[in-house]
C-alpha cells in the first residue's frame, strides 16, 4: 500500500456512516442530560421534578417515564432515539 492509499483508507474509516451513527446517537449523555432535562431534574433536590437521587431505582419504571411522560414529565417518544432514552436511564441509576 502506498502512502496515498493508506490515507483514503483512513479517510474512508472516518467518513463512513456506522462512524457517524454511532457519533450522533451515542452524545456525551450527561451533556443531552443538562440540555433536556436538568431544567426540572437536579441529583439531589427537587425542582421542578424529583431530584433524581428519590426516583425509581428500577430501569423500566425509569424508560417508562422517559418514553410515556408521567403528568406533568413530558413524553419524550419520538424526541429522543431507543438509545439516547436508554442511556438516560443508565445515566440516572449512576447518579442515583
Ligand atoms: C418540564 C419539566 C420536566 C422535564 C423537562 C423533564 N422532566 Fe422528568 N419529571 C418531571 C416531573 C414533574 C416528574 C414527576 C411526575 C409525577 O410523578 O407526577 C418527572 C418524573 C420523571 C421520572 C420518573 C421518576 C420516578 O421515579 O417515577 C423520570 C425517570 C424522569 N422524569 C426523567 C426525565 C428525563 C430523563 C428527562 C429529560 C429527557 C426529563 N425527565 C425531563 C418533569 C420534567
Amino acid at each position: 500500500m502506498n502512502k496515498n492509499y493508506k490515507t483514503l483508507f483512513f479517510i474512508t474509516l472516518f467518513f463512513t456512516p456506522v462512524h457517524f451513527v454511532s457519533a450522533a446517537e451515542l452524545p456525551d449523555i450527561g451533556q443531552l442530560f443538562k440540555q433536556k432535562c436538568s431544567l426540572c431534574h437536579a441529583t439531589d433536590k427537587k425542582t421542578l421534578g424529583p431530584a433524581i437521587n428519590t426516583m425509581s431505582n428500577e430501569k423500566k419504571v425509569l424508560l417508562q417515564a422517559i418514553i410515556k411522560g408521567k403528568n406533568s414529565m413530558p413524553a419524550y417518544e419520538g424526541k429522543l432515539t431507543g438509545a439516547q432514552i436508554d442511556a438516560l436511564a443508565d445515566y440516572l441509576l449512576a447518579n442515583q
